[in-house]
């Protein structure tokens, strides 16, 4: 980046992700939970949404610590005078004294009152990584299946070492190593994602989200074993097979792997 200059060209990857309305699946009856800067993806599928035929309900809960903190304002307004179908709940956590509007958590009483019914509807999830999480859970907690929630991820989680399946006794600093079988060997971070330290190391797979979606960076474990968290979208044959997405996997003994 330092030697970036104006007028300078990049290439990226296309869009990719399973993250927006699928008419096949996804019915009618649509929730979008954004926390933060999440709400980006929600205008997108809301405009999706308007091309569509169908008798659509569309309710946009736009989480936000502060008031201040709320982002798209104009464009939510504009968007809500023009679509009959969208229903949008800003909700704020930590209100100023005074402030009138909804407030409070998304938490499983919240999302009743504010939704009704909910296990037939489906669900948006985009926040930073608590947020999806803790939405996700009061989701699961109301009955929901699911199949019946989309959550676009971030990254890696932070903190493994919180994980559930954590090795007990094993410290987020403590270091593995890591063999590619036929290439070489790297001491690695048991807290850093494998893609990660192998990049840092010279090695790499083909990979596009980072997130755990794609599987395109898929490596096959064949001796020592990873932490897979719930953002590795694995197959069950991934599983069977020993295969696991490096970008979000944690090295939590020694490994050998194939790339
Ligand atoms: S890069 Fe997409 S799953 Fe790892």
């Amino acid at each position: 980046l330092d030697d970036v200059k104006v007028g300078d060209t990049f290439s990226s990857t296309s869009p990719m992700g399973s993250f927006y309305y699928n008419p096949l699946f996804h019915g009618t009856d649509l929730v979008f939970l954004a926390g933060g800067s999440g709400i980006a993806p929600a205008l997108s599928i809301i405009n999706d949404i308007a091309t569509r035929e169908g008798d659509f309900k569309f309710h946009l809960v736009y989480a936000s610590s502060y008031e201040n903190d709320v982002i798209f304002d104009e464009e939510i307004k504009v968007l809500n005078e023009k679509y009959d179908f969208l229903t949008v709940s800003k909700v704020i956590s930590r209100p100023t004294e005074g402030y009138k509007g909804l407030t409070g958590h998304l938490n499983a009483k919240f999302l009743t009152q504010l939704l009704g019914k909910m296990t037939d509807k489906m669900y948006y999830i985009c926040g930073p990584t608590n947020f999806h999480n803790f939405c996700e859970d009061q989701l699961a907690s109301l009955n929901v299946k699911s199949r019946r929630v989309r959550i676009e991820c971030n990254g890696p989680p932070k903190n493994p070492e919180n994980l559930k399946g954590w090795p007990a006794g094993l410290i987020a600093s403590d270091e593995v190593t890591v063999t590619i079988k036929g290439k070489g060997s790297f001491k690695a971070r048991v807290d850093e994602p494998l893609l990660n330290s192998m990049e840092r190391n010279g090695y790499s797979t083909e990979n596009a989200c980072r997130s755990g979606e794609c599987s395109l960076c898929r490596v096959k474990i064949l001796k020592g074993s990873v932490l897979n968290p719930p953002e590795a979208h694995l197959r069950e044959t991934d599983e069977e097979y020993g295969w696991t997405h490096s970008c979000v996997a944690f090295p939590v003994e020694d490994i050998e792997i194939v790339i």
